[in-house]
């Protein structure tokens, strides 16, 4: 869904806005306070790594959820935006080799604080790009392993970085894509043992509206 999502309402968005004869400018930059709301898609990279010294061997699979952000632009090319949703519930599958594979899982929840900017800010582009760097902060929670032992996955702090575009319709309400690479690693302990530390590193994309105010 990722490889084809973006683009599709990318392009669709262009072409809307390639349609529309009205010139009405609408203001976008300083001062405004923002939300998007859509749906997200958390996509972990595709080599999660190996713990346990290298016996198992980790996959972290896909998930989606609702998610929204807040934000604010201090300036028409500057602004700062929060990204929230609600929990995200992976499932993962540790690949012991010779067929045997253990299946676990986690919720996580990863706000994420990017500053950004807006290129077009303050212009009469109805098609505004933006793109931000940040941090972002995951935390772990409802660990389960198959077989009942005590799985804990270590909270992460990490770069962030993201790419946006709005597609402006009038005065408040825009079109929005969005993605994030969110670097996400984590260390796994299972009971008293530390079997060392998983890179989930996932590309977050959001489809949804904007709403400014
Ligand atoms: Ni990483």
């Amino acid at each position: 869904m990722r490889k084809n999502a973006l683009p599709s309402l990318l392009v669709a968005g262009i072409a809307a806005a390639a349609f529309t004869t009205s010139t009405q400018a609408f203001a976008y930059g300083a001062g405004d306070f923002f939300t998007r709301v859509g749906v997200a898609k958390v996509e972990p990279k595709s080599d999660n790594g190996t713990i346990a010294n290298g016996t198992l061997d980790v996959d972290v699979q896909d998930d989606s959820a609702f998610a929204f952000t807040l934000g604010y632009r201090f300036t028409d090319k500057l602004g700062v935006e929060l990204l929230a949703a609600e929990p995200f519930d992976h499932g993962i599958t540790l690949d012991a080799g010779g067929g045997t594979e253990i299946g676990a899982s986690t919720d996580h929840l990863p706000p994420t604080l990017t500053v950004q900017y807006y290129p077009l800010g303050g212009t009469d582009a109805r098609v505004q790009p933006y793109a931000g760097i940040g941090i972002n902060y995951t935390t772990f929670s409802d660990e389960e392993i198959d077989g009942g032992g005590d799985l804990e996955l270590d909270d992460s702090w990490g770069a962030a970085g993201q790419v946006g575009v709005d597609l402006l319709i009038d005065d408040n309400w825009a079109l929005n894509a969005a993605a994030w690479y969110l670097d996400i690693d984590t260390d796994v302990k299972l009971g008293p043992d530390d079997l060392g530390e998983v890179e989930i590193d996932p590309v977050v994309v959001m489809a949804g509206v904007s709403y400014r105010f």
